[in-house]
C-alpha cells in the first residue's frame, strides 16, 4: 500500500506511539486486503465497548491504547454492558459495573464520543451519501451502506479505533465501487414491509455475505434499520442494494448470478419457527435501538392502557434520542424501563433472565447463544398488547 511522506512519519513513529500503533494496524489490513493507499474518514464508530464481550483482555488493551491514542475525526462507542444511569435498576452487579466504568474511562481519556449506540445515524453524526467513515457495528454499518449511500467497511473494534485515531482507513472492500455491485437478488413477494425484521432474518441466510439486490419490500427508514439488521446477523451482509421503485438508488444489475424468491408462506414460516414460547422473564425491545418515531408510536399505542405484566420490559434507545422524546419515554417508562447506552444482546441478561421475547430479527440470532436465552419473536403490537390492557 502506497503511503504519504507524512504517513510514513506517522508509521515510524514521529508522532508517538498511539498513532504508530493506529497507523500499524491499519497498514496491515490495507496489505492484506491489496488496498492502494488509505483515504480520510468522515467518521468512525467502535465495536467493543461491553465488559461482557471485550473482557479483560479487552480492558487491558484499551488501557493500553488510551495512555497514548487520541481520536482525531469524530467516533462514536457502540452499546455498552449497562445504562450508565440506571444500571442498578438493570441488576448488574458491582463488579461488572466497575469494569464497565475502566472501558468507558478508557474511550473518553482517547477522545471518543459519549455515544453509545448503534443508531449513531440518529444520535447527531448522520453521515452523506459517499461519504467514507469506519463503523464497526454490523447494523449500522449495513444501514450506512445501503439506506444513506455512505462507504464503509465492517470494521472491527481495533480496526475501527485505529481510523478513529489516524482518520484514515484502508481503501478496499465497500469503499470501492466494483464491491458494492450487487451479486445475488432476493426477491419479496407479497410480503409487507412491516415484517421487515423476519424479511431480513431470511434474506441474510440466502445472501450469506455477498450484496444482495432487494426487491419487493418497501420499507420505511426504521424497517430498512430492522431489515438490515437481522440481515448483517444472519449473514454477513454489510451492504445491499434496492431498487427505484422501492424508494432506493437506480443500481447496476448486469452481475446478479442468482435469483431468490420469498413469499409471505416463507415469512409466515420464519415467523413459527422463532415464536418459541409465552413464558417470557423479559420482553427486549429496541434492537437496533429505537429512532424517535418509534418511541412515539409504541407511547402512542400505549396512551390510556395500563401495565398488564409481572415481569421486566425494556425499551432500548440511544441517550440522544430518549433526551429528544421525554413525553414518550414518560409513558414507556410506566410499562417498563427506557434504558440508554445499552442493550439486551451486549448485557449480562443471562445473569438474571432465561426467556426473552423481542421484535428483532438481530436478537433473535444472538439471544440464545450471547445471551443464552429462550428468545421469541413476536411483532411490536404482539408484545405491546401483552404488556399492557
Ligand atoms: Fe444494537 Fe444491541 Fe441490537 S448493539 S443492533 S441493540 S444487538
Amino acid at each position: 500500500m502506497h503511503l504519504t511522506t507524512d504517513e510514513e512519519r506517522v508509521l515510524a513513529g514521529d508522532e508517538g506511539l498511539g498513532r504508530q500503533k493506529a497507523m500499524e494496524l491499519l497498514v496491515a489490513l490495507g496489505d492484506i486486503y491489496d488496498a492502494d493507499r488509505l483515504i480520510p474518514v468522515v467518521s468512525a464508530q467502535v465495536s467493543g465497548a461491553s465488559f461482557k464481550t471485550i473482557g479483560e483482555a479487552g480492558i487491558s488493551w484499551l488501557e493500553s491504547m488510551s495512555s497514548e491514542a487520541r481520536a482525531s475525526v469524530p467516533a462514536m462507542v457502540n452499546p455498552l454492558g449497562l445504562d450508565l444511569e440506571r444500571w442498578r435498576s438493570m441488576g448488574v452487579s458491582e463488579d461488572f459495573h466497575g469494569k464497565q466504568a475502566r472501558i468507558v474511562a478508557a474511550y473518553d481519556s482517547m477522545g471518543l464520543l459519549p455515544v453509545y449506540s448503534c443508531t449513531p445515524y440518529l444520535a447527531g453524526h448522520r453521515p452523506a451519501a459517499g461519504d467514507h467513515l469506519a463503523w464497526a457495528e454490523s447494523s449500522a454499518t449495513v444501514f450506512a451502506n445501503s439506506f444513506i449511500g455512505a462507504r464503509t467497511n465492517r470494521e472491527g473494534g481495533p480496526s475501527a479505533l485505529a481510523a478513529a485515531v489516524i482518520g484514515k482507513t484502508a481503501n478496499y472492500g465497500l469503499h470501492l465501487d466494483e464491491n458494492r455491485v450487487p451479486r445475488v437478488e432476493v426477491r419479496f413477494e407479497e410480503v409487507p414491509a412491516d415484517m421487515a425484521p423476519l424479511a431480513g432474518y431470511l434474506a441474510g441466510k440466502v445472501a450469506g455475505n455477498r450484496v444482495p439486490l432487494v426487491r419487493g419490500l418497501r420499507m420505511s427508514e426504521d424497517e430498512h434499520k430492522s431489515f438490515g439488521a437481522a440481515m448483517a446477523a444472519t449473514g454477513g451482509v454489510s451492504a445491499y442494494a434496492f431498487p427505484k421503485e422501492d424508494g432506493g438508488r437506480v443500481s447496476d444489475t448486469s452481475h446478479i448470478e442468482e435469483c431468490t424468491t420469498l413469499g409471505i408462506e416463507d415469512i409466515l414460516r420464519c415467523r413459527e419457527d422463532l415464536r418459541g414460547d409465552d413464558d417470557w422473564d423479559l420482553v427486549a425491545i429496541g434492537c437496533p435501538h429505537c429512532s424517535p418515531r418509534e418511541l412515539e408510536a409504541m407511547a402512542g399505542f400505549l396512551r390510556g392502557r395500563t401495565p398488564s405484566r409481572q415481569g421486566d420490559v425494556w425499551f432500548c434507545t440511544s441517550r440522544e434520542t430518549y433526551a429528544r422524546c421525554p413525553e414518550a419515554v414518560s409513558i414507556l417508562n410506566r410499562f417498563g424501563k427506557v434504558l440508554c447506552d445499552t442493550c439486551m444482546v451486549v448485557s449480562p441478561i443471562e445473569d438474571r433472565y432465561c426467556s426473552t421475547a423481542t421484535n428483532s430479527g438481530k436478537a433473535m440470532a444472538y439471544l440464545p447463544t450471547l445471551g443464552r436465552q429462550r428468545a421469541s419473536y413476536r411483532s411490536t403490537e404482539e408484545l405491546l398488547e401483552a404488556i399492557s390492557r
